[in-house]
């Protein structure tokens, strides 16, 4: 178990967890956040005895409620403050790592939560699980990757509904947007997480990071050149290759 103060990071049986841990503040995402979350991705790329990592907030009510408000009075402008925010790339790590990242994610989704969960693969939610960006509203726009990740994952139409108009989204519309891939009560939420995570864990983890690239690589290229990705790293897999 980690030391870190506003995340908890265990590795338990080749899966590394992730807990966001400001429950008082519903997990709002603040500056320490961001450095420890940046030392935890960087483990979790790093680490062989990582295979599988899964992603979740601590207390009752939030999984994550967006970036921390109290920071943005305390900088001149909101524009400011995320500039001193986004200074080390947090989502460029998050989404370079090539092993499965599963969200489980319950209560308040928004904002920066919403685009951590973006950055997973797999995202479960609670059935009390509220989506939403509030940033428009409050004159700025996600910086964690959310305007590129949510149009890839639900499409133009609704991903511009939801940034333009702030609308929140309840986890059943979610799964019928395939925001998330499933529904499930609360108690069920971390064990079904760690099914999926056991699952996977026990399949050749080269294919398994190498068929999560095929995809998550490929779909930002023309289909041409997403084949021949695909050939690429199928012909590595076979020579039996290191991925790297
Ligand atoms: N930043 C900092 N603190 C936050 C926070 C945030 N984004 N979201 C919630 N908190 C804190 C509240 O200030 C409150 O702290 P307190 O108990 O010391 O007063 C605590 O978390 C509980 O939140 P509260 O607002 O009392 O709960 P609620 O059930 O009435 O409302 C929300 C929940 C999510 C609707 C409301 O907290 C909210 O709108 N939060 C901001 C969401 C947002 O705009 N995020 C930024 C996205 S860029």
């Amino acid at each position: 178990m980690s030391n870190f103060e506003v995340i908890i990071y265990e590795k338990k049986d080749d899966v590394g967890y992730v807990t966001l841990n400001r429950p008082q503040a519903l997990n709002a995402y603040n500056l320490q956040m961001r450095d420890e979350l940046y030392q935890v991705l960087g483990a979790i790329k790093d680490d062989p005895e990582v295979k599988v990592a899964i992603f979740r907030g601590a207390g009752e009510r939030a999984f994550c409620a967006g970036a921390d408000l109290t920071e943005f009075l305390t900088a001149p402008s909101p524009v400011i403050a995320r500039q001193v925010r986004w200074e080390r790339d947090v989502w460029g790590l998050f989404l370079s790592i090539t092993k499965p990242l599963i969200a489980a994610v319950h209560g308040y989704v928004l904002g920066d939560g919403l685009e951590i969960a973006l950055c997973c693969d797999i995202r479960l939610a609670s059935e009390d699980a509220q989506f939403g960006l509030p940033e428009v509203g409050l004159g700025i726009i996600p910086a964690a990757g959310g305007t590129q990740t949510l149009p890839r994952v639900i499409g133009r139409t609704k991903a511009l509904e939801i940034l333009l108009t702030g609308r929140w989204i309840t986890a059943k519309e979610a799964h019928r947007l395939k925001l998330v891939n499933q529904v499930v009560t609360r108690p069920d939420l971390l064990p079904i997480a760690e099914t999926l995570a056991n699952k996977i864990k026990g399949y050749n983890l080269t294919a398994v990071s190498y068929a999560k690239q095929a995809i998550t690589r490929g779909l930002d290229m023309s289909l041409e050149q997403g084949l021949e990705l695909e050939a690429k790293l199928g012909a590595c897999l076979k020579g039996g290759e290191p991925h790297g």
